[in-house]
């Protein structure tokens, strides 16, 4: 692949993974291989919020994957709960529909739809009335015939309904685990700063303990972002670079093609610090920079993404300004539900400092936004340039790109390594070339949704993805005077930038102001 900085690109829709003929592909493992410990107890996953958007788009089309490829336990059942009156048929009938289309499975395979099928159950009720959660306890003991099970209680509900579900599951006594495990799945946003995410905490803690808790975020499912724990901690060849003698700076990327569209009502008071940076980003941050854990397990490797949290320069307000762009793409005030005047920025790019022995004086760049060039995950290692100029006559080497490092977490999923070759021919010209890693040449097959392999560790009570409520708690530390700064009447509005850009002109002068530039690269799919 060539290396082309600021190419612009355009693509949408699932990456199909397949072989060449020159690089056959090896096969994926079902996911059901890494889950050997699944317990032989009966499984009642309950999802709050069962008419949601969530539910149909994501959990269900996840659930029906694994039960596909047989990772999902035998005696698992799907219980819906919302407000919505229907029947179990009505519910798998329209459930039925949105599979087909989110499962990203080919044609719904009709046997294995109803022996899924078989597993769902509705119980209409209301988060709102207490009584119905007795109701429901009834009708949840019937279907695991009075016997023991473990039970996933989801929160897939709008978030003010996670208080009142914790309070009434907690009334019944729902999450007493006399009769198998209870756990508790809590989805973003988690809190809407640090008083309301300790104050959730909080709450949550009055009935269930840590250990029963699992807030999500998908992007510790996705696969790529897995693999950075096996590229850093599997392998012995870079971590003797992974530091500051030899990084520069890390750029984590997160652009997004689509613009807010139909969520304009809720996006507006979240803006992209919330929507992205408190979680995604800085869970990207926490992988890349963290130390390896002595043992792969939920509260090794926790301790060590707090760690990086906790060594992040805490920025004094006046700080704020030179440590961010904002911006807002040009149509963003004439989506449905945002005010014409909206001064929320839907593109953000911050500098954080990490200051520990590995990482003190490497700047982490973070940025996201709506409406930009391309759909892309990326984490761009910056290195340094050598410390002697051999080749002067070629480019000098203040003009010349130094090595990279880009991990791609989506959608073309994969590893470049960017380092300089001599073109052949007299002279030393050099080019900057790359080896690649690339999951669609390397493994054939579709890769798992974030979703399954998450629910999968909810289900074995395996925490390590899942972030803990210090962790939360300290991202909101690090986001919250972000998203105070910005929010000052003080400050000009955002910066505009045109739909499909990379962000506003700030973006690239705010780096050429520290020396560097950003690399903006579409990912080519094959
Ligand atoms: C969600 C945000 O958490 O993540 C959305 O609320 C965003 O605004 C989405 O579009 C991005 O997820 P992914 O997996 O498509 O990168």
């Amino acid at each position: 692949m060539p290396v082309d900085g600021n190419a612009k690109g355009s693509h949408d829709g699932p990456v199909a993974f397949r072989a060449t003929a020159e690089c056959p592909a090896r096969g994926l493992l079902p996911v059901a291989a890494f889950h050997p410990h699944l317990s032989a107890m009966p499984h009642t996953i309950v999802i709050f919020g069962a008419s949601g958007d969530l539910t149909s788009r994501k959990l269900v089309p996840a659930l029906y994957n694994l039960m596909r490829s047989g990772a999902l336990p035998d005696h698992t059942r799907i219980v819906g709960f919302s407000r919505t009156p229907m029947t179990d048929d009505e519910w798998r009938t329209s459930l039925r529909e949105t599979t087909a289309k989110h499962c990203d499975c080919g044609p719904l395979d009709e046997p294995s739809w109803q022996t899924f099928a078989a597993t769902i159950h509705y119980q209409p009720g209301d988060i709102g009335r207490p009584e119905d959660f007795a109701v429901l306890e009834t009708r949840l003991r019937q279907l695991e015939g009075g016997g023991e099970a473990d039970r996933v209680y989801y929160l897939a509900t709008a978030p003010q309904f996670y208080e009142p579900v914790v309070s009434s599951l907690g009334a019944h006594g729902m999450a007493v685990q006399d009769h198998g495990a209870r756990r508790i799945v809590v989805e973003k946003p988690f809190g809407t700063d640090l008083t309301t995410a300790q104050s959730l905490n909080a709450h949550i803690h009055t009935v269930f303990r840590e250990s029963q808790v699992f807030r999500i975020d998908h992007y510790l499912g996705k696969e790529s972002v897995q693999n950075i724990l096996a590229l850093r901690f599997a392998n012995t060849i870079f971590e003797p670079i992974w530091n500051r003698r030899y990084v520069d700076h890390v750029q984590i990327t997160v652009a997004e093609e689509v613009p807010v569209g139909r969520r304009g009502g809720y996006y507006d008071t979240a803006g992209v610090l919330r929507d992205m940076f408190q979680n995604h980003l800085l869970q990207l941050l926490m992988v890349t920079a963290m130390e390896a854990p002595a043992r792969f397990n939920a509260s090794a490797v926790r301790n060590e993404k707090v760690k990086v949290l906790e060594a992040i320069r805490p920025l004094l307000p006046e700080q704020i300004a030179a440590a961010g762009v904002r911006g807002q793409y040009r149509d963003y005030r004439h989506e449905p539900g945002v005010p014409a005047d909206s001064r929320t920025a839907t593109f953000g790019a911050i500098r954080l400092e990490v200051d520990n022995w590995r990482w003190q004086g490497v700047p982490f760049y973070l940025r996201s936004g709506k409406a930009m060039s391309c759909r892309t995950t990326q984490i761009v290692i910056g290195f340094r340039q050598p410390p002697l100029e051999l080749f002067a006559n070629d480019t000098p080497m203040s003009a010349r790109e130094a090595n990279r490092l880009v991990i791609q977490i989506q959608p073309a999923e994969g590893i470049q390594l960017h380092f300089h070759t001599k073109v052949p021919g007299a002279g030393m010209h050099l080019r900057l070339t790359d080896l690649e890693f690339s999951y669609s040449r390397e493994f054939a097959g579709r890769l798992p949704e974030a979703y399954e392999p998450l629910l999968l560790d909810v289900m074995e009570g395996d925490a390590s993805l899942f972030a803990r409520a210090d962790e939360v708690e300290k991202s909101w530390e690090i986001i919250d005077p972000f998203v105070q700064a910005w929010a000052s009447p003080d400050l000009a509005p955002p910066d505009l930038y045109e739909n499909g850009d990379w962000g506003p002109m700030s973006s690239f002068e705010w780096m050429a102001s520290q020396g560097r530039t950003w690399f903006d690269m579409c990912p080519v799919l094959t």
